[in-house]
């Protein structure tokens, strides 16, 4: 189901490089790890603002329904945009196979927990730190929360300026309605991406209180309109 979103928005792109990539969509979860602290790394300046390795660990053991990767098929033949990388960097990117066996190398993921607050808050940004062992202690990710709390979207730096974030994020939002996970999708971002957002439907809230990383963020929400009206229709 999550594939057949990708497809049908790709279809509808223009001719366009990114409409000749060979991409999958998929769940994420605890193998991808390593590929997805490549790829934060590379594309989160700021190592303040980066998921650490052991938080994405958390994220995704117990979040990975929510949590999607957008992959490139390999072709040995021809890496493309691949081939700037360094060897190292993209066998840890291409240590993933699909159903036909072909080799996936991770190029863009959004990662993500779900939260009781209809804006994503400071508890929802931190984790259990003895999460292996403990109960959870009321921070990170709560199982009955109706807000999917989107703490990375991040895109290969070789792969940026394509549309690929558009891309994901519209096949993300549209997988994640039609699934009724959730009432709602919430961001942090700085204001330099507030439009960004806004194209891709989210309503700006204005300065958020969250001081993750050393604060300065806007709230930005998604509302699930489908999963709302599903609601208010009386049965
Ligand atoms: C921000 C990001 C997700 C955008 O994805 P992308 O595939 O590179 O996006 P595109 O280049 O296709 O651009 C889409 C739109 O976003 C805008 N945009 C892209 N990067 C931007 C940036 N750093 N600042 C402001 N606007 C930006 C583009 O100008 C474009 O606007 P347009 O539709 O008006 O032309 C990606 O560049 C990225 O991963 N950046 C690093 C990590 C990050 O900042 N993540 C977001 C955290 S909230």
């Amino acid at each position: 189901m999550a594939q057949q979103h990708l497809e049908l928005l790709m279809a509808g792109l223009p001719d366009s490089e990114a409409k000749h990539l060979d991409l999958r969509f998929r769940e994420l979860g605890i193998a991808d790890q390593e590929a997805c602290s490549v790829v934060e790394t590379r594309a989160f300046m700021n190592p303040e603002h980066r998921c650490t390795p052991e938080k994405f660990k958390y994220r995704l053991t117990n979040c990975s329904a929510i949590s999607y990767g957008l992959f490139i098929v390999l072709n040995p033949d021809h890496k493309g945009r691949l081939s700037k990388l360094d060897p190292g960097m993209l066998e840890k990117l291409t240590n993933q196979e699909d159903s036909a066996s072909q080799k996936l190398a991770l190029v863009a993921h959004a990662v993500s927990t779900l939260g009781t607050s209809p804006v994503v808050t400071d508890e929802d940004m931190a984790f259990p730190k003895n999460w292996r062992d403990a109960q959870p202690n009321g921070v990170g990710h709560k199982a009955h929360g109706r807000t999917v709390c989107l703490h990375s979207l991040a895109i290969l730096p070789e792969f940026q300026g394509l549309g690929l974030g558009p891309l994901l994020m519209n096949t993300y939002l549209g997988f994640l309605n039609e699934a009724r996970i959730a009432d709602r999708a919430a961001l942090l971002c700085e204001e330099r991406l507030v439009p960004f957002y806004e194209k891709l439907g989210f309503k700006f809230l204005g300065p958020s209180s969250a001081q993750f990383g050393g604060g300065g963020w806007y709230d930005m929400v998604h509302d699930f309109k489908d999963t709302v009206d599903a609601k208010a229709t009386p049965s």
